[in-house]
């Protein structure tokens, strides 16, 4: 795939993943990669790629929920490449519990990973790319950005919320005549150790939820989930949908109206280990 020469971009989250995948895909293009993540032991095996692939790259070492630290790399990265045409908000955490039982800390870790941390990435990186007068944000929600199930109330909350900043954010864009294009991205269930690196509630069995993950949810590769991302970039799409199992929920849930609650509660319900 071609097409991102002389751009540069910044992906969060590059560790691993979808993140890791979309570094490559994007150094493939041609692009210049600012790489970031907690997990340094994965961000040096992301940066070995993309060097092998002769790709400029920085790698930093970046929490997204520290904001302070988020401006200032901001900062950094443009001074270091001269411009910043895309920020790929994608560093996020899984947790599985119902309310009933999930610890306010635990609702708040994965607003502050999964939302605040893409807010911070964004307002950090807003005024960059704006300069860059080619510029986009590409912000990760999921298909649990657009319907809730039972048991992911802390996720469901952060992905709603990233949809509904992200998409007032390229009205904002259109109306300021701003050169920034905004997409907001739903995968469906990618093979990625997120559901391995993700908490749960007391009482539920974590290595059993990631065994459903991996075996029954995840479908499709982080390597063609960075592809069908990238082509939407290229196209400049408000929304992208990754993976056939999020385009056809995607249709069951609009079809339905709020009588979706109906019908998936029940499904969530039986694929759920037993406590
Ligand atoms: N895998 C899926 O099925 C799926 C579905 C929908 C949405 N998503 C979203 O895609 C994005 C990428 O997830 P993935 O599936 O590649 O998971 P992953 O666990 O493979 O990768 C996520 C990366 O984010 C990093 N990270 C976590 N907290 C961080 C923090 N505070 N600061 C910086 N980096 C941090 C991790 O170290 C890891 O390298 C997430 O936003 C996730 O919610 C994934």
């Amino acid at each position: 795939m071609k097409g991102f020469a002389g751009k540069v971009a910044v992906v969060t989250g590059a560790g691993s993943g979808i993140g890791q995948a979309l570094a490559v895909e994007l150094a493939r293009s041609g692009a210049k990669v600012a790489i970031s993540d907690v997990d340094t032991e994965g961000l040096a095996q992301t940066e070995e790629q993309l060097k092998a692939i002769g790709a400029s790259v920085k790698a930093d070492r970046l929490n997204v929920t520290e904001r302070e630290a988020f401006l200032a790399y901001a900062d950094e990265v443009a001074e270091h490449f001269g411009k910043v045409n895309q920020i790929y908000n994608n560093a996020g955490i899984a947790f599985t519990g119902d309310i009933e039982v999930s610890q306010f800390k635990d609702i708040e870790r994965v607003m502050d990973v999964d939302f605040w941390g893409v807010v911070n990435g964004t307002k950090a990186f807003l005024p960059h790319v704006i300069a860059s007068g080619d510029g986009h944000v590409i912000n990760i929600s999921s298909v649990f950005g657009l319907f809730s199930v039972p048991g992911q109330a802390a996720y469901n909350s952060a992905k709603f919320a990233v949809r509904g900043f992200t998409e007032a954010l390229r009205q904002e864009m259109i109306l300021a005549r701003h050169p920034v294009a905004v997409t907001t991205v739903h995968p469906g269930g990618i093979k990625t150790a997120i559901a391995r690196n993700a908490t749960a509630a007391e009482g539920l069995d974590s290595e059993q939820l990631a065994k459903l993950f991996d075996k029954r949810l995840a479908k499709t590769s982080p390597q063609r989930a960075a592809e069908i991302i990238l082509d939407a970039v290229r196209k400049k799409r408000a929304r992208v949908l990754v993976g056939t199992d999020a385009k056809l929920l995607d249709v069951m849930v609009r079809l339905a109206g709020p009588y979706y609650q109906q019908l998936f509660g029940p499904v969530m319900g039986r694929l759920m280990p037993k406590v």
